[in-house]
């Protein structure tokens, strides 16, 4: 499936209707909104945030979050297969002085219908190209729960490295899950020279 990257608002083509990865701007908080809420609902295991936590956050809340503007040091890539939202994953840049060469994924979710068509990957692929081209960033980490092995090896094949484990780190209803934290340095490991 091809990969149409495009940074306006302009809508896909016929030709590349097939699959469209571009960061969302405020225009897309409502789908978003609700893309993230199904993600959350779906997968309890994979994300620390609760559905009814999302909840109390609004549309206009979520377009802020969303609003591409130079002091908003975050975004979230979406891939669109036929204009619809199949596939997100969120990045924000640390502030501080001491940490701002440091950046970190969250929300990485692909519908259930759309899997194993590489979108996943492609928009990992567009987060980390944009990421890298932030001056002073120098690496990505992110966490990975220990019941979503798909992910942690799509984030393996895309370079990131395991630097250590939080026994416990989330807990749904009684049932305790174990998170992984993963980095990758941009100047250095099998991503150097390939995005
Ligand atoms: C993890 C997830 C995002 C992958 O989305 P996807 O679009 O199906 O993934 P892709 O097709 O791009 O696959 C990319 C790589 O991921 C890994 N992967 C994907 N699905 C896999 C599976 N079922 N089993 C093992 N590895 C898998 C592979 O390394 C794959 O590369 P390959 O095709 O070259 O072998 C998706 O399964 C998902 O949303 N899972 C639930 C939420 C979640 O776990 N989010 C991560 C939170 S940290």
């Amino acid at each position: 499936m091809c990969c149409a990257v495009t940074d306006t608002m302009t809508p896909p083509t016929k030709q590349e209707s097939a699959l469209e990865c571009r960061v969302l701007d405020a225009s897309d908080a409502e789908a978003y909104w609700h893309f993230r809420l199904e993600s959350l609902e779906r997968e309890p295991l994979a994300f620390t945030e609760a559905p009814s936590e999302h909840r109390q956050m609004t549309i206009a809340e979520t377009a802020e979050r969303l609003r591409q503007h130079p002091g908003n040091p975050s975004f979230v890539v979406g891939a669109f297969v036929n204009g619809k939202l199949a596939g997100i994953a969120g990045f924000y840049r640390q502030k501080g002085d001491k940490t701002r060469h440091k950046g970190h994924v969250f929300g990485v979710y692909v519908a259930a219908e759309h899997r194993g068509k590489s979108i996943a990957r492609q928009v990992m692929t567009e987060l980390l190209r944009r990421a890298r081209a932030l001056p002073g960033l120098e690496q990505v980490d992110l966490s990975v729960a220990e019941t979503q092995p798909a992910a942690r090896k799509l984030y393996e094949s895309l370079g990131f490295q395991v630097w250590g484990r939080e026994p416990r780190a989330v807990k749904v209803g009684d049932k305790y899950v174990d998170e992984e934290w993963m980095v990758v340095r941009f100047d250095q490991g099998p991503l150097r020279g390939r995005i």
